[in-house]
């Protein structure tokens, strides 16, 4: 699929087939991840491939957006591992997690796979159902599967409304 295919295909999915995906196709969404810009490349995202009835099971009393999906992920950063701005000290593992998340999503639409990014959750119950630490902060949760859904017409706001030429 060209790029600009992928970035108008991509939507929301909430609404997953009861299969798993195939292990090639997470692979490469996984790839898609791994090859993200981060803040001076210092890598600091941890991404959790959730698939147990018990982790996902944990998971669905963290959150109420997991769509009952067969394969969810989860993106986290080390804070010890992110870079902080010299200035104000400003974490940016959140941005890295941004940008691995999108370029996953991305990935998965061009591979057929619907994704949804979930940031509505109880980070203490994540971390309990991931058996992680402090170290983390939980930044966003994908769950992912073949899609079930069709593309919603979403509205968008004007380019003018949200570009300012200075
Ligand atoms: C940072 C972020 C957090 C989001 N959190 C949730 C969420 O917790 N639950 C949910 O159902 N959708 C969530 N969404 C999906 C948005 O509602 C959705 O992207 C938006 O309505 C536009 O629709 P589209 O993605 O189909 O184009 C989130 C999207 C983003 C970018």
């Amino acid at each position: 699929m060209e790029y600009f295919d992928v970035i108008e295909n991509r939507f929301s999915c909430r609404s997953f087939k009861n299969e798993k995906i195939d292990r090639a196709l997470l692979n490469k969404v996984l790839e898609a991840g791994r090859l993200a810009p981060t803040a001076c490349n210092y890598q600091p995202e941890r991404i959790f491939v959730c698939e147990s009835e018990e982790v996902l099971s944990k998971l669905k009393v963290a959150t109420r957006y997991t769509f009952d999906a067969k394969t969810i992920l989860i993106i986290c950063h080390l804070k010890s591992e992110s870079w902080h701005r010299g200035n104000d000290g400003v974490d940016h593992g959140k941005v890295d997690s941004s940008i691995v998340a999108t370029q996953m999503v991305l990935a998965s639409t061009a591979l057929g796979l619907g994704t949804c990014f979930v940031c509505s959750f109880k980070e203490a119950l994540v971390k309990e159902a991931l058996g992680i630490n402090d170290d983390y902060e939980v930044d966003i949760i994908l769950p992912i599967g073949y899609p079930n859904d069709i593309k919603p017409h979403n509205q968008r706001k004007d380019l003018k409304e949200i570009v300012c030429y200075k």
